[in-house]
């Protein structure tokens, strides 16, 4: 097995589920975790089956690699269905802009391809990796997170008909066949070499990533698939999550499984540079969902990290940093429109842009978006919420 474990930190640069630093080289990350590059041939075929232009997450390169996506195509192509599954460790009680890119595209992955969804909700390890003491932040609060970010999840427009959304502490009795079957067959060694557990460290957290691998197999949710065991799986994620889809591949035919797809996004950044990732537990560092537009405009404003110049005249002369601009980056994550966003990169790359004026196109791209994301939260009932959650068959076929 490919294992790049958390002491594979060079200069600086970690990628593990729990922890992201330094300027991540995708191109070496690929190369390290044993990935495929997300060719623009590969794009281009996506665009041919599903009839539609591709996502601008791909069109720019923000969903970067993949593991036998290629295959996935091949399944769809040959009018073999296949599944999408994702998931959110419930750890704040809103989502920020950083985890809204699996999800986001995951929704253009539902609609562009008509496939059914499962999103995992993984209250169980948010609570047994907590560094809190247990009384403080008990199980129930992980549990109240999860469906808390479920309206989240449900407001980014998954179609009700398609979706199932479960939460591992209350669904964990349908995946106990497989995560047990997944457990008989990795060793403490293998999963201490990918996720660098030790051996102080409690039990749950070295079986728990056998219930993130479980429903990654179709036969996790007899309801859906009726029993059959081999439906193929594509996995929409951000890279840090990759280990625990290694460690998934490797044991499945062992199984007699399928071994899942998967297609990885770069990291959304923090405010403060590119370096990391936007992470929940800095709220400085992150905009959430939740943020009304004037934290939204102050946020930006007095954290982004501006590549901008010193003076309004070196700017005028010099030009801005696009590579190192905050405000672009989120934009270029953000701005649909293509030729907006080449007009205000030429602009402020020449100086004719300043750094407020970048820091404005943001705020403005930003407000609307999450004002909408708001408005179909608050319309999320208790009742729809449990529709999503209720383990059904679905019109899939
Ligand atoms: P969690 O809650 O840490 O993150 C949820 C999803 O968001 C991605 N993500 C980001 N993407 C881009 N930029 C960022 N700054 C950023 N921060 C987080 C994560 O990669 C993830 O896709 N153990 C998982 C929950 C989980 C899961 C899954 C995720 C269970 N099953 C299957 C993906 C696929 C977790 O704690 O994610
Ligand atoms: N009605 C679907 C069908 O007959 C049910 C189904 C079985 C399905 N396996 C599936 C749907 C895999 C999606 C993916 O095809």
């Amino acid at each position: 097995m490919a294992e790049a474990s958390v002491e594979d930190n060079f200069n600086g640069v970690a990628v593990t589920p729990w922890q992201v630093t330094g300027a991540v080289d995708y191109d070496k990350l690929i190369a390290e975790f044993g990935t495929a590059p997300l060719t623009p041939a590969l794009v281009e075929r996506v665009e041919r089956l599903t009839g539609r232009k591709a996502h601008h997450f791909l069109r720019r390169g923000i969903f970067f690699s993949h593991r036998d996506l290629d295959q996935i195509l091949n399944a769809y192509e040959a009018g073999e269905r296949f599944y999408l599954y994702t998931g959110r460790g419930p750890s704040s009680e809103a989502l920020h802009l950083g985890h809204l890119i699996p999800f986001i595209f995951t929704k253009y992955l539902q609609d562009a391809f008509k496939v059914p969804l499962v999103i995992q909700l993984t209250d169980d390890e948010k609570f047994l990796f907590s560094k809190h003491d247990a009384t403080l932040h008990p199980l129930d609060a992980y549990i109240q997170l999860g469906r808390e970010n479920a309206k989240d999840i449900i407001a980014c427009g998954f179609d009700a008909e398609k979706t199932f959304l479960f939460a591992d502490s209350n669904y964990i009795g349908s995946l106990y066949p497989n995560v047990v079957r997944i457990q008989r067959a990795v060793s403490f060694n293998q999963v201490r070499g990918i996720f660098g557990f030790q051996l102080s460290d409690n039990i749950g957290k070295i079986a728990f990533p056998a219930v993130q691998a479980a429903p990654a197999f179709s036969s996790s949710f007899p309801h859906l698939f009726g029993g059959d065991a081999q439906v193929p799986c594509l996995i929409p994620c951000a890279v840090d999550q990759d280990p625990y889809f290694r460690m998934t591949r490797d044991v499945a035919p062992r199984l007699g499984y399928r071994k899942p797809a998967l297609i990885h996004s770069k990291f959304f950044p923090p405010l403060q540079g590119a370096e990391g990732k936007m992470s929940a537990s800095d709220p400085n560092s992150a905009i959430f969902l939740s943020d009304s537009p004037a934290q939204i405009r102050k946020k930006v404003n007095k954290y982004a990290f501006s590549g901008g110049r010193d003076t309004v005249e070196e700017h005028r002369l010099y030009g801005g940093d696009c590579s190192r601009d905050i405000a672009y980056q989120y934009l270029t994550f953000f701005m649909e429109d293509d030729e907006r966003l080449e007009e205000i990169r030429q602009a402020y790359a020449s100086g004719r842009m300043l750094s407020g004026e970048i820091k404005a196109e943001l705020v403005q791209c930003l407000q609307p978006m999450l004002a909408e994301l708001q408005a179909k939260r608050q319309a999320v009932t208790e009742s729809d919420l449990n529709r999503f959650m209720q383990p059904r068959p679905m019109s899939i076929s």
